[in-house]
């Protein structure tokens, strides 16, 4: 389904916020905001209320102006920013109230032609995908998504090492927080056993060269189990419940930028082997018995290892060993051996 919604540009919304943000502590007047921005005082007036509506607290007070009191949780240029230490990862961001998928609209944004870098975040998302055809529940304003735009340097074989990275990143992110994360192959981010975050790349290339990938991310932050759905709560979990306390989206969200511009970079740098190091030591998977479907077949054995490629590494009861690309993996009893 298309993103309904128009280009992004700057909003009078926005300009204001920034102009006022700029005024810090002190009280910017009407005149110098109707004179920077060609709106009328009536116009101001309207844009301040309507983003009062939103969260933010502004001040009016009549011969001084206007000034920005209090910032919600939100997740648009002007919340994250500030918070923001990354070379490209973020320096634009595409912000959605409601989004089909930002994957989707970020693959569009990279088809005409948006830059290494640039992000597509939304409060909402009313088609969010998961893998293998999924559906990704993303409920308004309590979690994040996004999805980056990467043009890297690397033949489309390679491209499911990225998802790698981002998991890794997004292990970092959450120990940040002060949890415990760990990642069920191939990218699920976990929290005693639940899932609390997912990625989806997507790729357009051709035979020997990517033109861009899309990594998307999901992070339940701020959902409460108790709203999830009776088809995912007994295996979902989120951050917020995990830390006993409220998550600040757009700091998160500029925290694992960053992160995950650092482990892109030691990617490009010194390879897959030492993401795959990192990932396989926050892996739960490896060493326990599991059963993965992969669409085709279902595949039990002991989960040995993630080979150069990211494969999953599988030896059977047949004793056979067989690497796995993709599929869902599920932890099995061990059986116990007969007598
Ligand atoms: C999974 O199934 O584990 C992957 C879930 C990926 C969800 C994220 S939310 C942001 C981005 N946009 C989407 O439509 N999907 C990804």
């Amino acid at each position: 389904m298309a993103d309904p919604t128009p280009e992004p540009l700057q909003t009078n919304e926005e300009l204001i916020l920034a102009f006022l943000s700029d005024g810090g502590d002190d009280f910017t007047s009407g005149e110098a905001i109707s004179d920077k921005l060609g709106l009328s005082r009536a116009a101001i007036w309207k844009h301040v209320e309507s983003l009062r509506q939103k969260g933010y607290r502004i001040e009016a007070v009549p011969a001084r102006g206007y000034r920005l009191v209090e910032i919600p949780d939100r997740l648009t240029a002007l919340e994250i920013a500030p918070h923001l230490n990354t070379r490209d990862i973020g320096r634009v961001i595409h912000y959605r109230e409601s989004v089909t998928s930002t994957n989707e609209l970020a693959f569009r944004l990279a088809s005409e032609g948006a830059s290494h870098g640039e992000v597509v975040v939304a409060e909402e998302q009313t088609h969010g995908k998961g893998r293998r055809g999924r559906s990704w529940l993303s409920p308004a304003g309590l979690n994040l998504y996004f999805s980056v735009v990467l043009r890297p340097d690397l033949s489309p074989h390679r491209a499911p090492e990225l998802t790698l990275v981002a998991a890794v990143a997004g292990v970092d992110a959450l120990r940040a927080l002060g949890v415990s994360p760990g990642i069920k192959w191939p990218n699920d981010l976990m929290i005693d056993s639940r899932k609390v975050g997912g990625i989806l790349t997507e790729l357009s290339s051709d035979p020997d060269r990517i033109h861009f990938a899309i990594l998307g991310m999901g992070i339940n932050l701020n959902g409460a189990r108790s709203e999830f759905p009776a088809e995912i709560a007994p295996t979902a979990a989120s951050v917020a419940e995990a830390i006993k306390g409220k998550v600040r989206r757009a700091r998160f969200a500029a925290d694992l930028w960053g992160r995950l511009e650092n482990w892109l970079d030691v990617h490009a740098e010194e390879g897959f082997g030492k993401i795959r190091d990192v990932w396989r030591q926050s892996c739960l998977t490896l060493g326990q018995e599991v059963a993965v479907q992969t669409g085709k077949e279902q595949i039990v054995g002991r989960a040995e290892d993630i080979d150069e490629t990211g494969a999953l590494v599988i030896s059977t009861a047949e004793g056979t060993r067989r690497r796995i690309l993709a599929g869902d993996v599920e932890q099995v009893r061990r059986r116990p051996l007969p007598d």
